[in-house]
C-alpha cells in the first residue's frame, strides 16, 4: 500500500463506490444498498479510501432511528463497509471505521450500530453487550454498538428503507 488517503465521497465517486462493493462483497445488494440510502438522504458520514488516486475502499454510516419509552433518538448504522479485495489486510478497512467516528463524534454522533464479524468489529470498540437490548429485525449475537457517551440502550432500532428493499432485492 502506497499513499493511502481517506476523504469524504462525493457525488462522483459513486461509479467507483459501486464497483469496490461489488467487488468485495461478490454481488450487487451492498452497492445498491449505499446508492439507496445516498440517494435517499440517510447518509450520515461516507468515506472513501484512496490510493495513488484510486478508490480502494468505502464506508457508510446511516441514519437510524432508537425508538423507546422516552422518544426517539438519533443513531447511525455502520453498513456498508467495503475494501477492494486486492488490497484486504492492509488496514483500509480499520482506517476507514476509526476516521469516521472521528467524524462522527465530531458531529456529535452518540451511537453506532453493525451487523457483522464480532471478531472483527470487536477490534473497533463494537460488542453485542451494548446492543443486546435493542429490538431489531436484524437482532443476533452479530448486533453489535459501539456508543460514545450518553446513548439509549434500549428501544426499537428502526432502520430506513433502503434496507429492506436493497438487501432483498
Ligand atoms: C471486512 C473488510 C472490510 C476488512 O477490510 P481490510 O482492509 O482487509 O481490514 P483491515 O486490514 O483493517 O483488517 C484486517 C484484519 O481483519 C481480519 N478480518 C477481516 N475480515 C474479518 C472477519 N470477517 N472476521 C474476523 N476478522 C476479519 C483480517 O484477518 C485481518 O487480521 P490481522 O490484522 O490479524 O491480519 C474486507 O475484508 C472486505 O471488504 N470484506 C468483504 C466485504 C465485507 O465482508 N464487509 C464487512 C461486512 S460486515
Amino acid at each position: 500500500m502506497s499513499m493511502l488517503s481517506i476523504r469524504v465521497a462525493t457525488p462522483r465517486d459513486r461509479e467507483a463506490i459501486r464497483r469496490v462493493e461489488e467487488r468485495a462483497f461478490g454481488q450487487p445488494a451492498e452497492a445498491g444498498l449505499a446508492d439507496a440510502l445516498v440517494a435517499a438522504g440517510d447518509a450520515v458520514v461516507e468515506l472513501v479510501a484512496e490510493d495513488e488516486g484510486e478508490i480502494v475502499g468505502h464506508i457508510l454510516f446511516s441514519r437510524i432511528r432508537v425508538k423507546n419509552g422516552k422518544g426517539e433518538f438519533q443513531a447511525v448504522a455502520l453498513a456498508p463497509l467495503a475494501v477492494e479485495p486486492s488490497f484486504h489486510g492492509s488496514g483500509i478497512g480499520g482506517a476507514l471505521i476509526r476516521e469516521g467516528h472521528v467524524r462522527l463524534k465530531q458531529a456529535g454522533e452518540t451511537l453506532s450500530i453493525v451487523l457483522g464479524d464480532p471478531a472483527y468489529y470487536g477490534r473497533f470498540g463494537y460488542g453485542h453487550a451494548s446492543a443486546a437490548n435493542f429490538e431489531s429485525v436484524y437482532q443476533c449475537d452479530a448486533l453489535q454498538a459501539l456508543a460514545w457517551g450518553e446513548a439509549p440502550e434500549r428501544g426499537r432500532l428502526v432502520y430506513p428503507s433502503a434496507f429492506t428493499t436493497a438487501l432483498a432485492a
